[in-house]
């Protein structure tokens, strides 16, 4: 485990701290080259960095360890915050640079995707259609409410597969395209190699913050969809030498499956940065699939007590597609001293899509406090 040996004082200096120490590990370069490669990319601004750091007592002291922490990217400051608003620095740069009028991005209801896109072009001022594939009859809850509330234009295909929905949005590209407008579209889910970049600073702003608040942090738990956070994650990680352990944890996948869209993404990555992902992919990077279930948004008894303990313990919320799994596998690895020292969760969001899970409300019977 890397020591944090720079100290300053929040919130000015924290990203150069991060990188100042990493500088202490690997020399200079390579941490200004990823800097240098972000800084040249087209980035419209929109979150509130760095997010938050800090110590999780409650689960310290329900799971008898020392050293819990959580890096609150739920609160990334716009729309129901999370997951993907750094990707959509990057992806909506993209759009503003190629004077994107329109731009199209597609997902289930509760898509936290989706919600997060619509609020950033509300943000920017730039027209967006949401595409669903679920019914329009579809409880107006969640991400489908704050939707509504935005004002987003959406259109619902019903309850056709996700291929058959990617279908239609290239479909709708192309009818724009012919009528003379220039669309954006955010495919695959945002994840891309340009989409993963948005994560890559995040290891240094972690390092710096890690400098300044004296925490001394081995493992990052982070979830794996289709891969584009995590690879952002890693390969930022390994840019700037490996400061941490990165443990994927898939909440859809089998191992090989998400290993391969990380792979894919990162080599995406590398085309834009030039920058080569250096060393072995699996150097102090581990791909779980042990806490995924029957695969996306099918729940688990250890992602539902996590989903019923977490915020009963430290007042912040989870879900159940993506955050429970998390966290139910990041608690199951330190009751296994499976993990050494500091242990930090990211919160990737999805607070909007949390009011879409429940078609009855849960029984008042606390579980797991
Ligand atoms: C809240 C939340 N966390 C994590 C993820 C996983 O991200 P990825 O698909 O990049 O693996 C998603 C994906 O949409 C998400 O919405």
């Amino acid at each position: 485990m890397y020591k944090y040996t720079i100290g300053t004082d929040p919130p000015q200096a924290l990203f150069n701290a991060g990188l100042l120490c990493y500088h202490t590990v690997m020399g200079k370069s390579a941490a200004d080259a990823l800097t240098g490669a972000l800084d040249r990319l087209p980035r419209v601004r929109l979150g509130c960095y760095p997010t938050p750091l800090h110590r999780l007592s409650g689960l310290e002291a329900a799971l008898g360890y020392g050293g819990i922490f959580i890096k609150r990217d739920d609160l990334s400051g716009l729309g129901p915050g999370g997951n993907k608003l750094r990707s959509l620095e990057f992806l909506l740069g993209e759009a503003v640079e190629q004077k994107a009028d329109r731009i199209i991005v597609s997902g289930p209801g509760q898509s936290n995707l989706c919600t997060l896109t619509a609020a950033a072009c509300a943000r920017l001022s730039l027209p967006c259609t949401l595409i669903h594939n679920c019914a329009e009859s579809e409880p107006c809850t969640g991400n489908l409410l704050l939707n509504r509330i935005m004002g987003a234009e959406s259109i619902f295909l019903g309850d056709i597969s996700a291929g058959e929905r990617r279908s239609f949005e290239e479909k709708l590209r192309g009818e724009l395209t012919e009528r003379g407008l220039k669309p954006y579209v955010i495919r695959n889910g945002g994840t891309s190699g340009m989409g993963a970049l948005g994560y890559a600073e995040t290891i240094a702003e972690l390092c710096g913050q890690c400098s300044a608040q004296g925490f001394d942090i081995g493992t990052i738990f982070v979830a794996g969809g289709n891969g584009g956070m995590a690879a952002g994650i890693i390969y930022g990680n390994a840019a700037l030498g490996r400061p941490f352990r990165i443990c994927v944890i898939s909440v859809e996948d089998e191992r090989e499956t998400l290993k391969e869209h990380i792979v894919q993404t990162i080599a995406g990555a590398e085309l834009i940065t030039e920058l080569p992902f250096p060393g072995d992919f699996e150097d102090r990077c581990d791909i779980v699939d042990d806490y995924r279930g029957e695969g996306w948004s099918v729940n688990t008894p250890e992602c539902e007590a996590a989903v019923r303990s977490f915020p009963g313990r430290e007042g912040i919320f989870i879900e159940h597609v993506y955050s429970g799994k998390v966290v139910a596998g990041m608690e199951d690895y330190i009751r296994r001293r499976k993990t050494e020292g500091g242990v930090c969760y990211l919160h990737s969001g999805g607070f909007g899509s949390l009011f879409g899970q429940f078609a009855i409300p849960p029984s008042r019977n606390l579980q797991g406090r």
